[in-house]
C-alpha cells in the first residue's frame, strides 16, 4: 500500500508528533523508504561531508531484537520500521570523492576542491572525540529532523528516540566502532489519535539582539 501525498510545508510542520502507537500491519515498501532517506540525506551538513550513516531495521525478528536494547518501548514493534542513525567517526575519509563528485557536476573548481580536501585534512583528522562527536550530533540531528518532516510528508508518522543501550545496540547488531549512535527513529502509520504537545512561549526562548 502506498500513501504518497504531497501536503505544503506549514501543514508537514504543524502535523508532525511524536507517535508511541502504531498500526503494525502497515508496511512502508523499499522503494519509498529509499525515497524518505534520499530526501533526509539533502540536509546540510558540515564541510556537506555528510557524515550520517542508517541502519534500516524493517524484519521482525531484528525488531524483536532491538525491542529489549531500546527499554522495550512499545513503538519498536508495532512501527513499520526502526532507522538506527549513526555518525561516522571517519567521515572526513570521504571528502575526496564527495568533493570529485562535486567537481564532475560542475559545481566547484578542481582548485577549490584541492583546498577543501586539504582543510578535511588538517582540520577533522586532527580533532579530539569530543569535538568529532558533537559535529556528528549536530550534523546526526538535523539529518534526522529532515527525514522525520519528509515521512510525514508522505503521510507517515515517526518519533526519535534516545531511550536505549547504545553499547547493546553496537554488539548486537555488529555495528562498526567507528560508528557513533545518534538516535533511533521509528516510523510507521499513527494508529488511534496524536497526541499533540505544548511549547514554551516564543518570547520564553528567543532574544532579540542582545541577549538579556
Ligand atoms: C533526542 C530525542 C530523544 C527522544 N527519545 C524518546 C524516547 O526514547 N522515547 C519516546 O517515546 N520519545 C522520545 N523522544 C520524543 C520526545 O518526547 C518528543 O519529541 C517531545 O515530547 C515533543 O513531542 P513531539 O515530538 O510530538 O512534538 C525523543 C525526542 C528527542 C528529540
Amino acid at each position: 500500500m502506498s500513501t504518497q501525498t504531497t501536503q505544503d510545508f506549514h501543514s508537514v510542520v504543524k502535523s508532525r508528533h511524536s507517535v508511541r502507537q502504531y498500526d503494525s500491519s502497515v508496511k512502508i515498501s523499499k522503494e519509498e523508504m529509499t525515497e524518505i532517506l534520499q530526501e533526509a540525506i539533502l540536509a546540510p551538513s558540515s564541510s556537506n561531508l555528510q557524515p550520517w550513516r542508517f541502519l534500516v531495521i524493517e524484519q521482525e525478528d531484528l525488531k524483536k531484537k532491538l525491542h529489549p536494547i531500546a527499554f522495550n518501548q512499545g513503538q519498536v514493534l508495532q512501527a513499520s520500521a526502526v532507522i538506527a542513525v549513526f555518525g561516522d567517526m571517519e567521515w572526513y575519509e570521504h571528502a575526496e570523492e564527495i568533493y570529485s563528485d562535486a567537481v564532475k557536476a560542475g559545481f566547484m573548481t578542481e582548485e577549490v576542491k584541492q583546498a577543501f580536501i586539504a582543510s578535511a585534512e588538517n582540520v577533522y583528522r586532527h580533532m579530539d572525540e569530543e569535538r568529532k562527536k558533537s559535529i556528528l550530533y549536530t550534523d546526526g540531528g538535523l539529518v534526522s529532523m529532515q527525514l522525520m518532516l519528509s515521512a510525514r510528508a508522505k503521510g507517515y508518522d515517526t518519533v526519535p528516540m534516545g531511550g536505549y543501550d547504545k553499547i547493546k545496540l553496537h554488539e548486537e547488531f555488529n555495528i562498526p566502532t567507528h560508528y557513533e549512535s545518534i538516535m533511533l527513529i521509528a516510523i510507521g502509520k499513527a494508529e488511534g489519535p496524536v497526541h499533540p504537545t505544548s511549547r514554551l512561549p516564543l518570547e520564553k526562548v528567543t532574544y532579540w539582539n542582545e541577549m538579556k
